[in-house]
């Protein structure tokens, strides 16, 4: 186990350190930065099945649910189809409207999760195509998946809460957002050029991220007493912020929780005093000012921030008790970029607390059962 583990304490930490390679792998071979062209040869849909969508049903359970909510922000702003998410275990059973123009798109990292086969089920019975986003091989939605699978290529992933298979996702799901585009015509091919750049400059991005690892280690010296925290953040970095807090709750036990910071003042505020620490994603788009009031109403009660910026952020730095540099990207990309110190944060806090990181108590690997 542990020549497997590959020098790494715990196969999380492994599969985290894997990411610049394998979000380089999901990319190979499906972009071509001369022509702008987006290849996804597993997928089984034509131009014109693609040209007439008006509703994406993007279905999943889990880290796979909140990667559905991030591929809606891709897909609607990059190809203009709306996407409804899902979980797996509601949508068979509230009868969920679709027609001709429908598709589902199914996330799953073991392809054998009950609920999400069910959905992809019942989407079947109405007439409705999936294509399946997936990782593991010779699987039941590969099967199912008569719209075609996109494979993200990650290899096994060993530790239960998910890491490389969450980044896979994403970067499978914009693939699958700039190839609809190009059927769409909702892009040009100058501007599928620019995306693809950004995508191609993603895993160097996150290989800088994991060059110095030390204030997550601090930081869970400081804070692995906390009973209770807070995730916030907007926009594309909205189900981050979700995706942050199950990653602390799954492997530390700390009781976490995500919300879109403009909801805030909406319920959490009332539970922030200086016990709490806030993560707040703050890092630069067309919601940062916004970002930036919700870190100084943190603050004004007492709340203990960590944001997430940019090198060249002054503000949130000026404000935050504490901050975590986050390379530039492009405003939907930073999502991608963003995870990261999620996964490190949970990991350091999950370790400092003597926790069983790879095996968390009472969580499965895959869940086929309902
Ligand atoms: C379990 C795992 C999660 C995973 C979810 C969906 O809850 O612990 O890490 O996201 O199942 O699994 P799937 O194989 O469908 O992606």
């Amino acid at each position: 186990v542990s020549a497997a583990k590959g020098g790494y304490k715990h196969f999380m930490h492994k599969e985290i350190f894997e990411q610049p390679r394998t979000t380089t792998d999901t990319l190979r071979g499906r972009v071509d930065l001369e022509t702008g062209r987006i290849d996804l040869d597993g997928l089984n849909l034509s131009d014109a099945e693609m040209q007439q969508l008006d509703c994406i049903y993007a279905v999943a359970c889990g880290t796979a649910w909140h990667a559905c909510l991030i591929n809606k922000y891709f897909i609607e702003t990059l190809a203009r189809v709306r996407v409804e998410v899902d979980y797996g275990s509601e949508f068979r059973y509230r009868n969920p409207v679709m027609n001709e123009r429908t598709l589902l798109l199914a996330l799953t990292q073991s392809g054998e999760t009950v609920d999400t086969l069910a959905a992809m089920a019942e989407a079947r019975e109405q007439g409705v195509k999936s294509v399946a986003i997936l990782n593991a091989i010779g699987s039941q939605a590969g099967r199912l998946a008569d719209g075609g699978a996109i494979y993200i290529h990650s290899g096994p992933e060993i530790s239960v809460a998910s890491t490389k298979v969450f980044t896979g996702m994403l970067m499978a799901g914009y693939l699958f957002a700039l190839r609809l585009a190009q059927a769409r015509g909702t892009l040009t091919s100058a501007e599928i050029r620019e995306h693809i750049q950004a995508l191609i400059e993603i895993p160097a991005k996150i290989d800088t991220m994991l060059k110095d690892t030390a204030v997550y280690d601090q930081l869970a010296d400081l804070y692995h007493h906390s009973t209770d925290m807070l995730y916030l953040g907007r926009w594309v970095n909205a189900p981050i912020a979700l995706e942050g807090a199950l990653k602390m709750k799954e492997i530390s036990y700390i009781h976490a929780e995500g919300y879109p910071a403009g909801e805030m003042k909406h319920g959490p505020i009332a539970l922030i005093d200086e016990r709490m620490p806030v993560i707040c994603i703050a890092t630069k788009d067309h919601v940062y000012e916004k970002m930036l009031s919700n870190v100084e109403q943190v603050m004004a009660r007492g709340g203990k921030v960590i944001a997430l910026i940019n090198p060249s952020d002054k503000l949130v730095r000026s404000k935050a008790d504490h901050v975590i540099e986050v390379p530039e990207t492009t405003p939907l990309l930073a999502a991608v970029l963003n995870v990261i110190p999620m996964q490190l944060f949970s990991y350091a806090m999950a370790v400092r607390r003597g926790a069983d990181v790879d095996q968390p108590r009472n969580l499965a690997k895959s869940v086929t059962v309902e």
